[in-house]
Parts: structure tokens; sequence; C-alpha cells
């Protein structure tokens, strides 16, 4: 057995909104042990330069290159665009990154109009614009930046009336141009499905990528012959630099049903 298949795989993210990722994640390898790094201290990252956001990721995988992780997962849209080529190039173990789901997307939309939600970072990048080029040929796609969102989902927040009204103001304009489609293009709003489809007609799809993006770290693994030999069942370790009193509540919250299996690990940062 090689030594490193034991070894934990890094999920990383600008605060909590990876959580929804880990999910996906531990549902598809339910033997991995996982740890998770919020660097919520300096969330959000969608309005940071590239260089201020690859400087953070480079600190998170300092303290994940500490531990020997053996995989790193960037379950953070925003620090994919900015900074994946970069820890790419730096580290030679599989480094799994995210982006908005545009292709899907356009793939399944009928009216061939989609409406993406994501933070500035992303759709201002040119991993975004380059996306776009490549997929959406025949469609129009409506992009809207959503401020203010992450920093409520970062309080845990996933369906208050001050939630709802932000929501309101970003999927309204996009439900007059008759989307049939919504792409959630940042990991902190997959937790607001729910509260987004209250507030959309049933017909219209959401799409994000958790599932993709754990199923594609399931055949790296396998591929690269890496996959945890342990029959029982992995770990998960969150650790956080958030300063708010009630983070560990705030990831119970969002860990779900799951809460009963997770170490709060604390400060890393
Ligand atoms: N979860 C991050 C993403 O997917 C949020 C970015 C932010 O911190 O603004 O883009």
């Amino acid at each position: 057995m090689a030594p490193f298949q034991n070894n934990p795989i890094g999920v990383i993210d600008s605060g909590v909104g990876g959580i929804s990722v880990l999910k996906c994640i531990r549902a598809h390898l339910p033997h991995e042990n996982l740890i998770y790094v919020a660097d919520s201290k300096f969330a959000p990252y969608g309005e940071k330069t590239s260089e201020e956001i690859t400087r953070r990721v480079l600190t998170v995988f300092d303290f994940l290159n500490k531990q020997e992780v053996k995989s790193v997962v960037v379950a953070c849209n925003t620090a994919t665009a900015a900074s994946i080529q970069i820890v790419r190039e730096k580290f030679d173990y599989p480094i799994i990154g995210m982006e908005p789901a545009v292709k899907p997307a356009s793939l399944m939309s009928k009216n061939k109009i989609v409406g993406v939600l994501a933070t500035s970072g992303t759709l201002l990048s040119a991993k975004f614009s380059a996306l776009l080029e490549h997929h959406g040929n025949d469609i129009h796609f409506i992009t809207q930046p959503c401020f203010g969102l992450v920093e409520l989902v970062e309080q845990g927040d996933t369906e208050s009336p001050e939630l709802i009204t932000l929501l309101k103001k970003y999927i309204d304009p996009l439900l007059k141009e008759e989307i049939d489609t919504l792409v959630l293009g940042c990991t902190h709003y997959s937790f607001l499905k729910k509260t987004i489809k209250k507030l959309m007609p049933e017909y219209i799809k959401i799409v994000d990528t958790g599932d993709a993006v754990s199923n594609y770290l399931k055949l790296v693994l396998v591929e690269k012959n890496m996959l945890n030999q342990n029959a029982k069942p992995g770990t998960t370790d969150f650790w956080t630099n958030s300063l708010d009193q009630n983070a560990d509540k705030v990831i119970s919250k969002l860990w779900g049903d799951n809460s009963k299996s997770f170490n709060f690990k604390g400060l890393w940062f």
C-alpha cells in the first residue's frame, strides 16, 4: 500500500461555503479523512484582488501541507479563478478546483437563457470569460454579482428577511429576462438553494457543482491509486480562523445531519 493513501484530503474556502462541497465529498468518499479549512477572518474573497486571494490561498495550503494532505479541493469558485494555476504549479499532488456550472447549464437550458449568480471576483476573472466563450455559443448568459450574500451565510443565515430582500434584488431581474436555468457559481450560495427555490417559478432549474466535483475527485483518486484503504468511516476536522464566538455553531448548522460526526478544531491561524 502506498504510504500516502491514508493521508487526509484538504478542502478549503474563504469561509463556510465550501462545507456545501464537503458534504458531497463525504457522501462520495465515506472512508477518507477530511480536513476543512475556513479562512473566515479574510472572507469574503469576492472583492479582493487576485494577488490578495493567492496570498491567502498559499497560507492555507501551507497549513494543510504540514498535515501531509494527499490532495486538496479548492471549494471556492473565487479562489479557483484567482489562484488554481499557481498552486498547481507549486504542489505535485492532485488539486481540484471549482468553476460555475456553465457547461451543464448550457446543456440543460431549453430556452437558452441562463442566469449565473457568483461573486464579482469570479465573474470578472479571465477564467470565467474563457468558460463562457467555450460553452456559451448559442446561450444568453445573464451574470449577477451578489454583494452581501457571503457575509450573511458566514453568520449561518440562510433564510432571514434581510437575506430574502437581498436575494430578490438579485433574482428578480433574471426572472424578467425569463431564465429557465440558474447557476449557483459560489459555494456559499448552495446553502441558499431552498430559499432561492421559493422565490422562483418551479420550472427553473438550479445547478451547482459540489456533486460533480466530488465525483471527479473520486475518479482522480481511483485512477492514481490514492483511495484510503481503511474500512472504518473517515474523520472530518474543521479549522477556522473566524473570530465569531458562534463559529462552531454555524459550522454545525451548515454541516447539518452529519453534525455528530465532526471535530471542531478551532483556530488554525
Ligand atoms: N465560496 C466562495 C466562492 O465559491 C465565496 C467567495 C467569497 O468569499 O466572496 O466563490
